[in-house]
């Protein structure tokens, strides 16, 4: 297996739709990781994908209400907005620029074997061409922005191979413009389990919302199914208590949990000391988040400066693009980037 390296320079992008309240899944699975990415004179770049969020939500003040959870979730988890570039994709229009130029370079058959339209055609639903086109508004969210690396879970996989094919078409016709992309995935953490067993997602009504009270919490974690096997039956790691145990506590705590699970712990206890240690691990940001929440025009003025950082790159990579298809503005200002480079 090839290893990923990511030097000090490295360009970092990612981004979460705002579709619903965020889950651990999400924190462990993307929010933690792409954290802990950032790298000291590399660049990074967090956004909120507000458009990506039209092809499934369509009431207004739902998706408002969605785009400020996951703004306060980011800040809660620990993004520090001097060290990254924090803004809403809305807030950078030359992403819907460059998707409209890549269009032209996508194959059609790329957006015909995407995973999520394939799943939604199967499932019989009505598929509108933001859903099937998702994948080239994605590669213009990476693209735009020079990016190395993406971390993600592993559900968006395909979405950066993908972006990195669209690059590379574009290269070959325009010559080398684009960066190729790579997806940063974490094995430990590709996909972190549901209270059903199946992946957690918000599609499948299994989550544990990342900043529940702590009475949710536990109302939560008591709904984990479990059966009449014991605990120790087939292997503990393999279950799902443990590995969502393992995800919050240190490691001596965990090897002593592994050994009660030998020993034959009762689902009931189990799930009681995973309950105060995720409790304990989500309570400091549940309180940083539920403050942000509270006063909002922190963020608003977070976001507003994070949109002039994201558009001065932008403009950038936009004006090579538009220089290597042919296409120039003919009038001062009649471009998107007018006054902000
Ligand atoms: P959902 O499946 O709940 O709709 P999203 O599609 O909004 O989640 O995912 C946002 C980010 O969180 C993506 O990078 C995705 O890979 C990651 N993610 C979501 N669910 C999980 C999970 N169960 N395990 C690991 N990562 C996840
Ligand atoms: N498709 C991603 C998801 O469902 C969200 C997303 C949009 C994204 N644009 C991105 C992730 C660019 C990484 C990079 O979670």
């Amino acid at each position: 297996m090839r290893r990923v390296l990511i030097n000090m320079s490295s360009t970092i992008l990612t981004g979460i739709k705002p579709t619903g309240t965020p889950h651990i899944g999400n924190y462990f699975g993307a929010i933690k990781p792409a954290l802990e990415s950032v790298v000291s004179d590399g660049t990074s770049f967090f956004f909120i994908a507000d458009y990506h969020a039209l092809t499934t939500v369509k009431n207004p003040a739902e998706l408002q209400k969605y785009i400020k959870e996951i703004v306060c979730t980011w800040l809660a988890c620990g993004l520090d907005p001097r060290k990254t570039v924090f803004y809403r994709q809305s807030d950078v229009p030359e992403i819907f620029e460059l998707s409209t130029i890549l269009g032209n370079v996508t194959a059609k058959g790329h957006m015909d074997r995407s995973h999520a339209y394939k799943a939604a055609v199967q499932a019989g639903e009505n598929v509108n061409m933001g859903l099937y086109t998702y994948p080239i508004l994605m590669a213009a969210d990476i693209l735009l922005f020079n990016t190395n690396f993406v971390p993600v879970g592993h559900d968006q996989k395909q979405h950066i191979e993908i972006a990195a094919d669209i690059a590379e078409s574009f290269n070959a016709v325009y010559g080398k413009v684009l960066t190729v992309p790579e997806p940063l995935i974490r094995k430990e953490v590709a996909v972190i389990p549901g209270l059903d067993g199946q992946k957690m997602s918000k599609s499948y009504g299994n989550i544990i919302p990342l900043f529940a009270s702590s009475e949710e919490l536990l109302k939560c974690i008591k709904r984990i199914t479990t059966d009449s096997s014991a605990p120790t039956d087939p292997k503990p790691t393999d279950h799902l208590i443990f590995k969502l145990y393992e995800l919050c506590a240190t490691k001596e705590k965990t090897d002593a949990f592994r050994r009660r699970f030998q020993q034959g712990i009762g689902w009931g206890n189990a799930k009681q000391e995973l309950f105060d240690e995720l409790n304990v691990y989500l309570t400091p940001m549940r309180v940083r988040y539920n403050q942000l929440m509270a006063d909002y025009s922190q963020a608003e003025r977070i976001l507003a400066d994070g949109a002039k950082k994201a558009r001065k790159v932008a403009c950038e990579t936009i004006a090579c693009v538009r220089s290597a298809i042919g296409i120039f503005p003919s009038v001062e200002g009649g471009t998107a980037c007018g006054g902000v480079v």
